[in-house]
């Protein structure tokens, strides 16, 4: 059985959050009264998952590390490693070979916020023999996202932010890896914008027949730009406050 250990990736400049992320990092922003990392720190943890890296930007970085320490506040260990260069997240991603070492790990995008219960997708991913798992969920607006594309049931491919979607599922911020990953990042070219993009790694996946995906049954929100931060603190606020 896979032993899984965590990733949350909170680097990046929050520049679609500006000026709320001019003197502080995006991660620690309040949501519905909570710094929004613990929720992400939350999912990895209440799914049994104690070792955890986070990687940080070099912007503000340091309130993470003040706002965590240790992470034995929060019931984890946690080693932080800093991301100086704006490689995207397969960047991020190179930063967690060591740590990651034989076993699997969930990865989760810092702002991004789930109410889903992930042990169960754990428990299946930890059985199967694929190397990658996917989450969708659908959504109004595809065209902000990483879009999947289906021939009924058969996942095909992932667009990222395409100007015309093929359908409503987005790939949402959190995936599950073998370190078979890390081989993968180092094939990817990094694009356009100079980012090793989490789609294309996840594309090698699915190319090669070893990725499983799921449909999230819950509730789900990327924090990252101004209008789904006030969304997420509107609806997990109506939903009884932050947990
Ligand atoms: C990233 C990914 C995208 C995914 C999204 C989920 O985009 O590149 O595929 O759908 O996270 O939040 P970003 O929001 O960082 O632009």
């Amino acid at each position: 059985m896979k032993k899984i250990k965590g990733i949350i990736l909170a680097g990046g400049k929050g520049t679609r959050l500006y000026p709320l992320t001019k003197v502080t990092n995006k991660h620690l922003l309040p949501i519905a009264g909570e710094p929004m990392i613990y929720y992400p720190l939350r999912s990895l943890t209440s799914a049994g998952i104690k070792d955890i890296m986070i990687i940080t930007g070099v912007e503000h970085s340091s309130g993470i590390t003040s706002m965590l320490g240790s992470g034995k506040e929060n019931g984890c260990n946690i080693t932080y490693r800093v991301q100086d260069r704006p490689d995207g997240i397969g960047g991020a991603l190179k930063l967690c070979k060591d740590f990651v070492g034989d076993s699997s790990c969930v990865v989760i995008l810092g702002d991004n916020i789930f109410k889903e219960d992930l042990q169960k997708h754990i428990n299946t991913f930890q059985a199967g023999t694929d190397d990658c798992m996917l989450f969708f969920k659908r959504v109004p607006d595809p065209r902000r996202y990483g879009v999947g594309i289906f021939d009924d049931d058969k996942l095909l491919e992932v667009e990222e932010k395409p100007d015309k979607p093929k359908t409503n599922l987005a790939c949402v911020g959190i995936y599950f890896y073998t370190n078979e990953v890390f081989d993968v990042v180092d094939q990817v070219k990094p694009s356009g914008r100079g980012e090793y993009e989490v789609t294309s790694i996840n594309n090698v996946f699915v190319k090669n027949g070893k990725c499983s995906y799921a449909i999230l049954d819950d509730w789900w929100s990327d924090a990252g730009t101004m209008n789904s931060y006030h969304k997420t603190n509107r609806a997990i606020f109506e939903d009884g406050g932050g947990g």
